[in-house]
Formats: C-alpha cells, sequence, structure tokens
C-alpha cells in the first residue's frame, strides 16, 4: 500500500518532518486524490477533485464539538450513561476506535482520562493536529492530561494497556444517515478507511482488559458486535450503545 500523501505547500517544514515520521505520511508537493493539507494552522483531509466536498478536520475548540460540550446534554447522554460517568467521572476510558475524536472528547469533556487508538494514518495525523491544537485552547487546559492518542491497532493496545475500567468500541458501519455532515464525513472515511471488516474480533479481548465494562456504539438497526447480546443497551438519538457489564462502578 502507498504511503497516505501529505502536501508540502505552506506546511512549516519541521512540522512536516514529524508528522511523517510519526504517521508514515510521505511528503509530496503534488498531491492527487485524497492528501492532507495545511490550512489556517490546521492539517485537513481534502480531495484534489471534489471542490464542494470541504476540508475535514478535528476541531475541538469550536464548531459542533464545542456546541455539544457547552449545550449538549452532558452526563444525561447517552454515552455518558452508557459508560457509567453518572456513577464515576474520572473513570479510565480506552476508545479503541477513535476515529476522529468526537465521542472521546464528550467523555473527557466530562472527566474520563482517554486513551485514543487509532490505527488509520491519516485519521490518527488529523486527530493528533486536533489534539495540538485543543490543548493550546485555554478553556481545553484540561485536554492533555485527559486525552492521549496512541497510533497502532485496537488488538494491540488492548493487550498491551493495563488498568482500563472502560473499553469503547465504534467500528465503522454502512451508514443510512443522509445529513450532508454525514455525508461528507462517510464519503471520506468510506475512501480513507474502508470497512472495519474485523471489528467482531475486538469483543473478546476488550472484555478481557476492561474492569468494569465494554461499551459498542451501534447504529440502531444493526446487529450486535460478534452476535453477542449485551447485558443492556442504553438507547440514544441516532444510536444505540451495548453494554457488557464485567463489574459494578
Ligand atoms: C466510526 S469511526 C469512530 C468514530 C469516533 N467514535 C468518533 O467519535 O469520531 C471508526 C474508526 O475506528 C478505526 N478503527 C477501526 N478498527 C480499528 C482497529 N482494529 N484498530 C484501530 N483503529 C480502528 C477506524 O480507522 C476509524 O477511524
Amino acid at each position: 500500500m502507498l504511503a497516505p500523501l501529505l502536501s508540502s505547500a505552506a506546511l512549516p517544514a519541521d512540522y512536516a518532518a514529524s508528522l511523517c515520521q510519526q504517521f508514515g505520511l510521505q511528503l509530496s508537493e503534488h498531491a492527487v486524490g485524497w492528501h492532507l493539507a495545511w490550512q489556517d494552522d490546521a492539517l485537513v483531509l481534502r480531495h484534489t477533485e471534489l471542490a464542494k466536498q470541504g476540508d475535514i478536520l478535528v476541531d475541538f475548540a469550536s464548531g459542533a464539538a464545542s456546541y455539544r460540550r457547552l449545550h449538549g446534554g452532558g452526563k444525561n447522554e447517552a454515552i455518558a450513561k452508557a459508560c457509567g460517568l453518572t456513577k464515576k467521572r474520572d473513570l479510565r476510558i480506552l476508545d479503541a476506535t477513535a476515529g476522529l475524536g468526537r465521542d472521546a472528547f464528550v467523555l473527557a469533556s466530562l472527566g474520563a482520562s482517554v486513551t485514543l487508538v487509532e490505527r488509520n494514518p491519516v485519521v490518527a495525523a488529523l486527530l493528533s493536529d486536533g489534539l495540538r491544537r485543543g490543548a493550546a485552547t485555554a478553556e481545553l487546559s484540561w485536554l492533555s492530561q485527559r486525552m492521549q492518542l496512541c497510533h497502532c491497532s485496537a488488538l494491540q493496545a488492548l493487550t498491551q494497556c493495563a488498568a482500563i475500567e472502560v473499553v469503547y468500541l465504534d467500528p465503522m458501519f454502512p451508514p443510512r444517515d443522509k445529513t450532508a455532515l454525514v455525508k461528507k464525513e462517510m464519503r471520506a472515511f468510506h475512501d480513507v478507511v474502508g470497512s472495519d471488516l474485523d471489528a467482531d474480533a475486538l469483543l473478546a479481548p476488550a472484555l478481557e482488559l476492561a474492569e468494569k465494562r465494554v461499551v459498542v456504539k451501534r447504529p440502531a438497526y444493526a446487529d450486535y458486535l460478534a452476535q453477542q447480546a449485551p447485558t443492556m443497551s442504553v438507547t440514544g438519538k441516532n444510536n444505540r450503545f451495548d453494554v457488557y457489564v464485567n463489574a459494578a462502578i
């Protein structure tokens, strides 16, 4: 497989070198198709032929993530209830399929310490850049303490991490939602990440590691992960959170 491209245009040289080294990216002056680019001091995912697609980036400090932190349901959010944050706010959580870090950010903003595991180099680089910018934002002073990125496979993290109370899993699932935002990001994720066909294999090691519980996010219409029925499910606005309890929180 070819290394994902990072456009050198306007990108500070030191930062470019560190991104290439950390995530196995290849610097290019003439990127074609999906590539990472530098826009307004942020790393963005862009397609050379899809002008209308718009840039994709991780932005914890403003936009939807910030709105959800300030005006969302807080501890009443389904994800918070499913993970057990209503019972203990400083849980140690392994988000083994971190993606763009939206769910991890909600959990960390409520008090959890979250290790974000992402295997895809493009997504991991976007996430790392979002964490860098978020950590430099005054009102997110807690971010670098509570959110740590680990660019590796979930299986590796699940067998090597220690002292994790909750494992959170949200593997890719074919979308049915037609909203513009979902379509835009889903198209990019479909092209860049593909399907997580190995997701079923994560449940057993997750149950082995989690001291308290494993939470699996699924579309409301989807089967259980690994066809294994959970202890209970918490229903959110667009998703279901299947909770596999190992011990009480
Ligand atoms: C649906 S997205 C997660 C979205 C995320 N919950 C959020 O809030 O932004 C799934 C992500 O998990 C990653 N992933 C899937 N299987 C993985 C594995 N075995 N190891 C590491 N990352 C994995 C994919 O690369 C993808 O970025």
